[in-house]
C-alpha cells in the first residue's frame, strides 16, 4: 500500500524525523483556516499517489490564507495523470537553501535493500537519474544491520555531501530506515530532503510503501490508512471476503485454486481468445485451497459484478481440497446467488475425486454451466461463451 504524502509525514514525525507542519483539508474554506491556523508562508499541496505533483500545478506556495485558499481552489478536482485532487496538505512554508534526496527500498533482484542518494534532490530527479546517474549513489544496505550511523555516514559520503552537512543527515537517514524496518515498508523516499536558510535538515516530501504482506499480521493499524474510496469497489470486496483479486480488462471472468494454475488459465483464456474476436481474461481470481461453497459463492458474487464479464471460467484442481467439494461449493454458490447468477459458466475439474466432482454437476444440470474435460476445452468454449 502506498501512503499519501500527508500520512507519510505523520509517520515520519512519529519516527522523530524532522518534519514541518501540515495539515490536510478537504474545501478551500479548511485550506484558508489552516493556513491561518499555521501562519506565515504555506504550501498547499495536492494528496494523489502519483509523482510529478509540482509539475502538473499540484503544488503552490501562499503567503497569505486568501493565497492559500485560491490555490485550494486550483488544486482541488485537478487531474494529475488520471488522480482526481480531493484532499490538500497545507504545509508550513521552508524557506529551502538547497535541496536533496534520499530514498531505501526493497531490492528484489539483488535480494537486499538498497539506499539512493544525491545532493542534487527536487523535482529534476527522474532527469537526473537518467542523464547522470553518476550523480546519483546506490548503496547496498544489508538488510541484517541496516541503515546504522556508520552505513548511513558512508551513504551521505557516497552522495557527496559537504562534510559539515554529513553528521547531520546521516542522522536524518538512521530515522528514516526506523520507519523503513519498523513500518515493514517496501519504500521510503524523501524527495527534497532540504536544508533551509536555518541549517535545518527537514523531510518536506515523503513516500513510503508498506509491504501488506506484513501489515496484515504485524501491523493491524496499518488498515486504518487504508483509503477505502479510492479501491476498486470489486477489489475491496473481494478483500473482505479474503480473495486474492485483480480485475484485467477483458471478458472471460477467470476463477481457479491456487496462483500458479490461475495464471496458467489466464494464458491459455487469452490464447483461445484469439480465435474468439479476442476476448480476453477479465480478472485474476485465487481461491485458494478451501474452494468452499462460501468461498465459491463468494467469489462468483465478485467476478458476476464486473459488467463486463460474459462468461466464466472455473479451473479447478482437487488437491486437498477434493472435487466432490468444489462441485457442491459451486452448487451451492449458484443457489445462494439465484437469479444474481446469469452468465454462462464452464467449469472445469481435475485431480482428487474428479468422477464424484463432476458426477455432482452433470446431474445438477444447471442450464448456465458447462463442463469441460481439460482446461484447454475449458478456456475455448469460455472464450466462444464470451464472444456470443
Ligand atoms: N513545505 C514546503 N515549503 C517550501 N517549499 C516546498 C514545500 N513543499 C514543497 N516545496 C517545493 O515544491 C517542490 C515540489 O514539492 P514536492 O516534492 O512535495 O512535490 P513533487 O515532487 O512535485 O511531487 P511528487 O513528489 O509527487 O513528484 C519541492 O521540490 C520544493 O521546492
Ligand atoms: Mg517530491
Amino acid at each position: 500500500m502506498d501512503l499519501y504524502e500527508y500520512q507519510a509525514r505523520d509517520v515520519f514525525e512519529k519516527y522523530g524525523v524532522p518534519v514541518l507542519a501540515g495539515i490536510v483539508a478537504d474545501t478551500p474554506e479548511e485550506v484558508k483556516a489552516a493556513a491561518e491556523k499555521i501562519g506565515g508562508v504555506v504550501v498547499v499541496k495536492a494528496q494523489v499517489k502519483t509523482g510529478g505533483r509540482g509539475k502538473a500545478g499540484g503544488v503552490k506556495v501562499a503567503k497569505t490564507p486568501e493565497e492559500a485558499y485560491e490555490a485550494a481552489k486550483a488544486i482541488l478536482g485537478l487531474d494529475i495523470k488520471g488522480h482526481i485532487v480531493k484532499r490538500v496538505m497545507v504545509a508550513q512554508g521552508a524557506r529551502i537553501a538547497e535541496e536533496f534526496y534520499f530514498s531505501v527500498l526493497l531490492d528484489r533482484a539483488n535480494r537486499s535493500y538498497l539506499s539512493l542518494c544525491s545532493v542534487e534532490g527536487g523535482m529534476e530527479i527522474e532527469e537526473l537519474a537518467v542523464e547522470r546517474p553518476e550523480a546519483l549513489a546506490r548503496v547496498e544496505v544489508n538488510p541484517l544491520t541496516g541503515i546504522d550511523k556508520a552505513k548511513a555516514v558512508e551513504i551521505a559520503r557516497a552522495a557527496n555531501f559537504p562534510e559539515d552537512l554529513v553528521e547531520k543527515v546521516s542522522d536524518v537517514f538512521v530515522k528514516l530506515f526506523d520507519v523503513y524496518k519498523g513500518e515493514d515498508a517496501t519504500l521510503v523516499e524523501v524527495n527534497p530532503l532540504v536544508r533551509t536558510e536555518e541549517g535545518d535538515i527537514i523531510a518536506l516530501d515523503g513516500k513510503v510503501t508498506l509491504d501488506d504482506n506484513a501489515s496484515e499480521i504485524r501491523h493491524p493499524e496499518h488498515e486504518a490508512l487504508e483509503d477505502k474510496d479510492a479501491a476498486d469497489p470489486l477489489e475491496a470486496k473481494a478483500k473482505a471476503s479474503g480473495l486474492n483479486y485483480v480485475k484485467l480488462d477483458g471478458e472471460v471472468g477467470i476463477i481457479g485454486n491456487g496462483a500458479g494454475l490461475v495464471m496458467s488459465t489466464l494464458d491459455v483464456v487469452a490464447y483461445a481468445g484469439e480465435n474468439h474476436n479476442g476476448v480476453k481474461p477479465a480478472n485474476f481470481l485465487d481461491i485458494g485451497g478451501g474452494a468452499s461453497a462460501e468461498v465459491m459463492a463468494a467469489g462468483l458474487d465478485v467476478i458476476l459484478g464486473d459488467p463486463q464479464v460474459k462468461s466464466v471460467f472455473v479451473n479447478v484442481f482437487g488437491g486437498i481440497t477434493a472435487c466432490d467439494a468444489v462441485a457442491n461449493g459451486i452448487k451451492g454458490a449458484l443457489e445462494t446467488l439465484g437469479a444474481a447468477a446469469s452468465k454462462p459458466l464452464v467449469v472445469r475439474l481435475d485431480g482428487n475425486r474428479v468422477d464424484e466432482g463432476r458426477a455432482i454437476l452433470a446431474e445438477y444440470a444447471h442450464p448456465l454451466v458447462t463442463l469441460a474435460a481439460t482446461m484447454d476445452e475449458g478456456a475455448d468454449k469460455a472464450a466462444e461463451l464470451a464472444n456470443a
